[in-house]
């Protein structure tokens, strides 16, 4: 039996009632694109509203997450992925939640009490540390040394910025062939986090006020992937079951064996089976310039690009093929793939037409211009775009691999132009279709200034950037650096980060000669691989570098910074994620 029938038989056997998997397009809610966890359409539910099927749900639910887009290749990330939950709306709490998370895993599973370990919530001014959690799961055999307490960063959760939130207990499991330490230690990533067990007993605003909920409730999430991964002893996601017949057939389309091709393989596994997905929604998405279908455009057509690394014949039917294992794979448990089989389908062939075609000329412009500069203008990425169909993030990827920047700013300049032109201009298309939100894009550039210049004060002057990625979710910065992190050192660079942006420094935009540049001091990695004209940004007297922007004129505009993440990228360099709140 498979894990999903596993989860469900057992909660049903507690007492729940299984509700079906909504849309990944949010029925009724404007501000997200797609479903990004199981509890989200739970959400009225959870603040009070009465749920047709009872107190006590549970269910598998189809989610989508474009966070990371970019980052798809490796081994654990996906952008459409099933988590299993169960839910309490005012019925049980803590206690029996944590429970029966403990009984699914150990009697169900079969999973050694040895290889768990648990977090709970520390607690802060307004919410005390969560003694109940740890004494149930002590109760139940877990060691005192294998629970961790942990503050709201991670043991903290929250659908966005405001709903129904509260403290967490999250279950990890040791993956590793090693010897289990006796004492857990959440940072060693040996230990991977399984389940999320939330008490949502708050409820957030906007402004960050809290208050208590009518009811307490339980939302507990748990990836279905991960947990597959863990149970079949693979640390390659995409080397489980659940993408076997999938991953034959690239192979025996492709004529190439996964192993050796893992990226390429990985991400036209990852973006079909999801493109299927939004395909089939009900919503009825297809592709296009604005909003989901964007997403869905750019998530095919990426596909299409991996297909061509793997030398595969861009025009044969591959998509389709793939697509027929993803809908056989999954009909059973969601009716809308059999359902809107030919619709997907035409969907695939539809988008692989109008992009196949193109591709070769479009990376054939990439290889002219990189005979002589490293920098994609903004005409030429509009060219990319308008032309040859180029989404501006394949165009920023494909530079990237080339060691080339692109004129982004340009790119939206240009963008705009044509919009208004050809009389179609409308905010939303360019606010929700191109760049998601171009404003907050230029907020983390800024802010990305500002972290290199406090990680120069903080870890030392030889720091400077290895590599940078811009969602409007998130910023990711990579730099030199021979240790971890500590707690005090991240403080740190977070609170000089926001000293800047308080003082509300200028940011100033220079156009020079390189040589100039240099002259000034201005901070530049790849110093040949500019034109002889460059822009210069600088942040008061804090920062100084080459860059192509766009950029907040005043750092005041920036908002709150904080790090997320402070990981390893590799070998001597470490990796942070931080947000814009
Ligand atoms: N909402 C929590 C999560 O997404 C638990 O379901 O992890």
């Amino acid at each position: 039996m498979n894990l999903k029938d596993l989860f469900i038989d057992y909660f049903v056997s507690q007492g729940h009632k299984q509700i079906p998997s909504a849309p990944i397009v949010p029925e009724n809610d404007p501000s997200v694109l797609f479903n990004t966890a199981g509890m989200q359409p739970l959400i009225p539910y959870l603040m009070g509203e009465v749920h047709p099927y009872g107190k006590r749900l549970c269910d598998y639910q189809k989610c989508v997450r474009l966070t990371d887009l970019e980052e798809i290749g490796d081994k654990t990330h996906h952008t459409f992925f099933e988590m299993l939950g169960n839910w309490s709306l005012g019925d049980y709490f803590k206690k029996e939640s944590i429970g029966y998370s403990f009984e699914f895993l150990t009697k169900v599973l079969h999973i050694p009490v040895e290889r768990l370990a648990i977090t709970v919530y520390e607690g802060d001014e307004k919410i005390p540390r969560d003694d109940v959690s740890a004494e149930a799961w002590m109760n139940l055999g877990i060691p005192k040394e294998r629970i961790a307490y942990l503050g709201k960063d991670d043991n903290f959760w929250i659908p966005g910025d405001s709903g129904p939130c509260g403290g967490d207990t999250e279950i990890f499991y040791w993956r590793s062939e090693d010897e289990i330490p006796k004492v857990f230690d959440s940072e060693d990533n040996r230990w991977v986090e399984i389940w999320n067990n939330v008490f949502m007993e708050f409820y957030q605003d906007k402004d960050g006020n809290v208050t208590e909920l009518k009811q307490k409730n339980v939302d507990t999430g748990m990836g279905l992937e991960r947990v597959v991964a863990v149970l079949e002893g693979v640390d390659d996601n995409y080397l489980t079951s659940i993408w076997k017949n999938m991953r034959e057939k690239l192979e025996s389309i492709s004529g190439k064996t996964y192993y050796g091709n893992e990226e390429a393989m990985r991400i036209i596994l990852d973006h079909v089976r999801t493109s299927v997905f939004i395909a089939a929604d009900p919503a009825g998405i297809k592709p296009s310039n604005t909003d989901q279908g964007y997403i869905l455009r750019r998530l095919i057509r990426r596909a299409i690009r991996y297909a061509r690394v793997l030398d595969m014949d861009i025009h044969s039917n591959f998509l389709e093929e793939l697509a027929l294992v993803v809908i056989e794979e999954y009909q059973n448990y969601y009716h809308e793939l059999s359902q809107n089989k030919n619709v997907v389908l035409e969907v695939l062939k539809n988008e692989q037409n109008k992009f196949s075609r193109t591709l070769e000329k479009g990376l054939k412009v990439f290889e002219k211009v990189a005979q002589n500069s490293n920098f994609i203008d903004g005409e030429t990425a509009f060219h990319l775009y308008d032309t040859f169909g180029f989404p501006i993030e394949l165009t920023k990827e494909e530079a990237s691999l080339r060691n080339m920047k692109v004129d982004e700013e340009g790119f939206k300049a240009r963008f705009l132009e044509h919009q208004e032109k050809s009389r179609t201009a409308s905010k939303g298309k360019f606010k929700g279709g191109l760049s998601g939100n171009s404003e907050i894009e230029t907020k983390y550039h800024t802010a990305t200034h500002l972290l290199n210049a406090a990680l120069k004060k903080v870890i030392g002057s030889d720091v400077h950037q290895l590599g940078s990625n811009i969602t409007e979710e998130r910023l990711r910065f990579d730099f030199p650096c021979d240790h971890k992190l500590t707690d005090e050192e991240k403080q740190r660079v977070e609170e000089l980060v926001n000293q800047w942006i308080d003082e509300g420094l200028p940011v100033i935009k220079e156009t020079m000669s390189k040589e100039d540049a240099i002259k000034s001091g201005a901070e530049c990695m790849f110093i040949d691989k500019y034109p002889d004209e460059v822009t210069v940004y600088s942040i008061g007297d804090i920062s100084k570098e080459l860059c192509g922007g766009p950029h907040v004129k005043n750092t005041k505009e920036i908002g709150h910074f904080k790090i997320k993440k402070e990981e390893s990228s590799s070998a001597g360099v470490r990796r942070i994620k931080g947000v814009i709140e």
